[in-house]
């Protein structure tokens, strides 16, 4: 049985009295769940969320981290700072970090190999453009994502890795992948993970889904057989509607 993960990212969104006042909510209305809950503040308020959360089951993750170890990297976070203060889970490879910030996958590649050197996990993120879709390149455009920032890994590496399949054409948009598409793609995945590894490592990688989830429609797209639960933009800036995702799982 794959872990179920619902994961909050919550962008560059809420400061510090406004993230104290959101994880206090969540905590609060915290449904028992089989899943694992996961909230992504922003890195000034991470080590704060971390106290906030200390005897809650819900984990915190950063939002991205450097690849170099420290140095003249102004304006970035290391992992050894972020494991200084208990986090241990990172976000990678998010399609707004590869479109406004250039991350290209041979960089990811060097970051994930950093959060796998600190014994992290990755919640690596990667999906295709409308064009993509649209031209139907949309799977050799994922196959190619994941091939060029983690396909160089061992078998072993795949248990620190969740995967985070976002179409950008969803994010934050409103048009959601239908559950079918979202299948579509996570079987592909599971597929390509097989031939490239083996079926036990495919069988045991979660995939979430990322892409205009809501409490109307988290139930229909969790249903499906190889998603593993999904990464949560702007639903999870409130309490009420995350929980409702996360009790859909
Ligand atoms: O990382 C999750 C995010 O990209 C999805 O955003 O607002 O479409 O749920 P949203």
């Amino acid at each position: 049985m794959r872990t179920q993960i619902v994961a909050g990212n919550w962008k560059m969104n809420k400061n510090l009295e406004e993230t104290e006042a959101l994880l206090s909510e969540l905590s609060a209305k915290l449904p028992d769940t089989h899943a694992e809950v996961i909230v992504a503040p922003t890195f000034i308020n991470l080590a704060q969320s971390q106290r906030s959360l200390q005897s809650s089951t819900i984990k915190v993750a950063a939002q991205n981290m450097h690849f170099a170890e420290n140095g003249a990297y102004t304006g970035e976070i290391s992992a050894d700072m972020l494991l200084n203060i208990h986090v241990d889970t990172v976000i990678l490879g998010h399609s707004e970090r590869r479109s406004l910030f250039g991350e290209t996958d041979d960089l990811l590649a060097k970051k994930v190999k950093t959060a796998l050197e600190k014994e992290m996990t990755i919640i690596f993120c990667f999906g295709e453009e409308l064009e993509d879709r649209k031209s139907e390149n949309h799977f050799s455009v994922v196959e190619s994502q994941l091939k060029n920032a983690l396909f160089n890994l061992d078998a072993r590496a795949w248990k620190s890795i969740v995967l985070a399949y976002e179409p950008v054409w969803a994010i934050g948009t409103g048009e959601t992948a239908s559950p079918e598409q979202a299948q579509e793609m996570h079987s592909f995945i599971r597929k390509t993970i097989a031939e490239a590894y083996n079926e036990s490592v495919a069988e045991s990688v979660s995939i979430l889904y990322g892409g205009s989830v809501k409490p109307a429609n988290a139930s229909d797209i969790f249903s499906k057989p190889d998603v593993d639960g999904g990464l949560i933009g702007g639903a999870s800036l409130k309490a009420d509607d995350f929980i409702a995702i996360i009790k859909a799982i």
